[in-house]
């Protein structure tokens, strides 16, 4: 066996891929704080990870080939492409359980899949190393909400269903794992001169501004379809959960802004001991 065949068998990825196979049918309603606007909150994100986690596993294979010298990097991304397929697995299953409410959350992953293949044709011409900033950019955005999510003791205590906390808590150890994969990529093959933090930068502002334009769109749509669109302390209750002066997205919006910097690299900020304690608390054992 020659030395490179031996390094590429012994090296191990950074973090695992766990197989998960979570049991969605007596999940409640309202599984947040009984509150339909808080849960239709999470659901409206949950409804993009499915097809949004594809396209950041295809958008990161198209380039794979590119990387030829660095088998650390190659095991990584093996290891988040695993990971993303899992978590774009388990929240479908959420969703196809959750038909039994009438919301049809299936329809506004079809949504988010179009949105995300249009956008890309119209606005980024489909190229790769452009694909690649959209998942950088929603990597970064996804990795600082899951922080959020760790950090953020109270609204856990707020999830009424053991296993929704449980999912969101994985994805949420896993989205930091491997937070830097897409970004390593992206500044091992386009570098850091002004060309690739132009392209980075641009393609985050579109990016941000879509995704928060379209979530708001998906619990609109939830809080119509569940006829809950005029209980109005119903919407101040999540709103201010989400958006208030302590809201869950308020406080991320100067780690999120870190973005724009030159230098950025997601590991800045660092999760490590957050990770450490989740890990432990869900009896992670790799
Ligand atoms: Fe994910
Ligand atoms: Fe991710």
């Amino acid at each position: 066996m020659n030395a490179k065949v031996d390094l590429l068998t012994t090296l191990k990825a950074s973090f695992p891929v766990r197989r998960m196979d979570f049991e969605f049918k007596n999940v409640l309603k309202y599984w947040v704080n009984g509150d339909p606007c808080s849960t239709h909150m999470f659901s409206a994100m949950s409804v993009m990870f499915p097809d949004g986690e594809r396209y950041f596993v295809d958008s990161v294979r198209a380039v794979r080939d590119m990387i030829t010298d660095d088998p650390q990097l190659q095991k990584d991304i093996s290891a988040f492409i695993g990971q993303e397929a899992m978590h774009a697995k388990e929240h479908h299953s959420f969703h196809l359980n959750a038909e039994v409410h009438g919301l049809d959350p299936e329809s506004l992953e079809r949504f988010t899949f179009n949105l995300l293949d249009k956008a890309t044709k119209l606005i980024i011409r489909n190229g790769k190393q452009q694909r690649l900033a959209v998942t950088c950019a929603l990597e970064h955005f996804t990795g600082t909400i899951a922080a959020q999510l760790m950090r953020r003791e109270d609204i856990q205590n707020m999830m009424q269903d053991e296993t929704m906390k449980h999912l969101w808590l994985w994805h949420s150890v896993e989205e930091n794992e491997h937070k830097a994969v897409a970004y390593d990529v992206y500044e091992k093959i386009y570098g850091t001169g002004p060309a690739a933090y132009l392209n980075r930068v641009v393609i985050m502002a579109i990016a941000i501004t879509l995704i928060i334009a379209v979530k708001f769109g998906f619990l609109t749509t939830l809080m119509y379809r569940d006829g809950q669109l005029t209980n109005f302390s119903s919407w101040k209750k999540g709103l201010s959960l989400f958006w208030g002066r302590e809201g869950f997205f308020t406080q991320i919006i100067p780690e999120t802004w870190d973005y724009f910097r030159p230098n950025f690299h997601p590991w800045q900020h660092n999760t490590h001991d957050l990770l450490n304690k989740y890990r432990a608390k869900l009896g992670m054992t790799n």
